[in-house]
């Protein structure tokens, strides 16, 4: 049988983790929390409410509802116009040649992202053609790293979650993958990522050979 890949988007295909890490960062401190690298790591896959609510806890905060979704607003508008500026030049090194590689062999590619931005900035960076499917946040209530994203994509493409191979730059999306039993492959700090299957710093070190030793792996 054929395997199936699974792409997460933020971090992987596109250098957008940067702009989300920004937006948090002006948020918090609008609100005298402090914000790191590594508060943000923790926020790498997790929704938009839930990035939120962990910033608050955080800092030890309780704000109004009204609060709440004004803050969310002003942060994806921030970050939305950081995105607008995006084009094919933001596309991840590497990322292009391996789903172009994908693509040619006729391997299933789907898109398993926790963004309601998803399919705004597949469209920025031209590459929504690569993907058979998009699962996002706008059709997810499970945050990673339950698998729910990466087990509705393997449900469309057809496959078996042991078929699959995830690609992924956070902890949440490591768990995840490996809660359903896929093959994660973490594309990041392999010290942060360390419990991944496989560990690639970026795309650029994924040539063909690499890809088959994904594709012959068994869990
Ligand atoms: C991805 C990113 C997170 C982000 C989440 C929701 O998982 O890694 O940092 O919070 O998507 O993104 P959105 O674009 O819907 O705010
Ligand atoms: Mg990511």
């Amino acid at each position: 049988f054929k395997k199936a890949f699974i792409f997460d988007l933020d971090g992987v295909i596109v250098d957008t983790a940067k702009f989300h890490f920004l937006a948090w960062k002006n948020l918090a401190e609008s609100l005298d929390i402090s914000f790191s690298e590594e508060e943000n790591e923790q926020l790498k896959g997790v929704s938009r409410v839930k990035s939120l609510e962990k910033i608050l806890k955080w800092g030890n905060k309780t704000i109004s509802e009204e609060k709440f979704n004004s803050l969310m607003a002003m942060k994806n508008e921030e970050y939305l116009s950081f995105v607008d500026a995006m084009s094919t030049d933001d596309i991840l090194p590497g990322v292009l040649e391996t789903l172009t590689y994908l693509k040619e062999n006729d391997y299933p590619i789907a898109l398993g992202s926790a963004s309601k931005n998803a399919r705004r900035i597949l469209t920025k960076v031209k590459l929504n053609s690569y993907f058979e499917y998009i699962v996002d946040g706008n059709e997810v209530s499970k945050a990673k790293p339950d698998p729910e994203v990466f087990l509705k994509g393997c449900e469309l493409l057809g496959v078996e979650p042991k078929q699959s191979i995830v690609f992924e730059d956070s902890q949440a999306g490591i768990k995840a993958a490996n809660n359903a039993q896929m093959t994660s492959v973490g594309i990041g700090d392999e010290l942060v990522l360390s419990e991944a299957d496989f560990n690639f710093k970026s795309f650029s070190e994924i040539s063909e050979d690499v890809l088959q030793t994904l594709i012959n792996f068994k869990k």
